[in-house]
């Protein structure tokens, strides 16, 4: 006789607003949800809310999807403080400052290079963020992309190889492009299901480009694209063409670029904190909206531009300084950010509540979302869960 799978059920009730993202209702009042060994089995209005093996009252408060947080950099030591603060006073970001860091990082070992992923992955949870992907890109040998990758894959969700993050110092560029598409490629291929380029001024031109996004789409991984940060250039058309899934950063861009993104599928994954703390005009995001193009905000966690995990921050942000609303805010920062991780639909989909998706989900110490805009800086979340489980 086969074993009978046993299924456990729990509802919550209490639910003063409950964030579904369903296209059809992103909110509703006075909800309950069911989960179901760790999956949404039931969403609907309190009043008809079906029996549950057991249930959990969260007396008034607004439940939301768990932040998915689709662009990070967190596989890093040292710090850069000092750089930072150079800036603020007036000097410009350049992706050279990149090359402290690599060589921090190369210096530290496995267990300093885990104990600080782990710090800032327990952070984020703590803080809603229930889904989270991070790159390599601080190692730029063989061995120290692999070893980024393979830290890495123990800790977070989905990772993604960024060894074209820049040229390392004192190596000839197309060189460097043929030990990333190459061997380096190779080895970490275990490790990750993503490929990213830096497809910038001071990184790499669009022929370098493009060769890393061919050799990536090859070995069979997805494509991301660092585009059109720090000046007009050619990440946003390179990301289009190659069917990326995101193109991140996207401060500069121009009609035709925003006319490319709102015709395809690829995804404008936004970065508020790193604009601000690298003062770059912020990303168009009410254009992008506007123009019907897809977009995800992300924290872009990392020691050098943005050095926060905090998602929360990066959607006060976006409503009260780039002009979108609390719901188109909210879904960016949830069912955006899946659909640039391509997990927004299927078994398992994240970043929603709804029938079938996975029960990753905050808790807010608030009536509403929209006091994320309404008490700025305020830390809301209050109770995470992943899969179904208090964490
Ligand atoms: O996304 N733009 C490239 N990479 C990072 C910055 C990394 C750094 O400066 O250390 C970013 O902002």
């Amino acid at each position: 006789m086969p074993e009978r799978l046993q299924v456990t059920s729990e509802l919550i009730t209490g639910i003063a607003e409950l964030t579904t993202n369903d296209p059809e209702r992103q909110r509703m009042n006075d909800a309950a949800l069911v989960i179901e060994n760790g999956i949404v089995a039931w969403v609907g209005p309190a009043s008809h809310a079906p029996a549950a093996d057991t249930s959990k009252d969260v007396e008034g408060l607004a439940v939301m999807p768990g932040w998915v947080d689709s662009h990070s950099h967190m596989v890093f030591a040292g710090d850069r403080s000092e750089e930072f603060e150079a800036r603020l006073a007036g000097k410009k970001y350049e992706a050279g400052g990149i090359h402290s860091t690599v060589e921090a990082t190369r210096a530290a070992t496995d267990n300093q290079l885990t104990a600080t992923l782990l710090r800032l992955r327990s952070e984020a949870l703590h803080n809603g963020t229930t889904w989270m992907e991070t790159k390599t890109g601080y190692g730029l040998t063989v061995e120290e992309e692999q070893r980024s990758a393979r830290i890495a894959a123990d800790v977070v969700d989905d990772v993604t190889f960024l060894g074209a993050h820049v040229v390392p110092r004192g190596m000839d560029a197309d060189e460097y492009v043929s030990l990333v598409t190459g061997p380096m490629l190779q080895a970490v291929r275990p490790y990750v299901s993503w490929i990213d380029v830096f497809a910038e001024r001071g990184a790499f031109d669009e022929e370098q480009s493009r060769a890393v996004l061919a050799a990536g789409a090859a070995a069979g991984l997805g494509l991301r694209v660092h585009g059109n940060q720090l000046g007009y250039g050619p990440g946003v058309q390179l990301a289009v063409e190659f069917g990326a899934a995101s193109v991140d950063h996207c401060n500069h861009l121009t009609a035709a670029d925003i006319d490319a993104l709102a015709n395809s599928d690829v995804v404008a994954t936004l970065l508020p904190a790193c604009d601000l703390c690298t003062r770059e005009p912020f990303a168009p995001a009410r254009e992008l909206l506007d123009a019907g193009a897809t977009i995800a905000l992300a924290s872009n966690c990392n020691p050098g531009t943005s050095y926060t995990t905090s998602m929360q921050y990066a959607v006060t942000t976006a409503v009260l300084q780039m002009g979108l609303t609390v719901d188109e805010a909210i879904w960016a920062a949830t069912k955006g950010g899946a659909t640039a991780l391509g997990r927004a639909d299927g078994p398992d989909a994240i970043g929603s509540l709804t029938v079938g998706s996975r029960a990753d989900l905050q808790v807010l110490e608030a009536p509403s979302v929209s006091h994320f805009a309404y008490r700025p800086g305020v830390p809301l979340t209050c109770a995470v869960w992943k899969l179904g489980i208090p964490v």
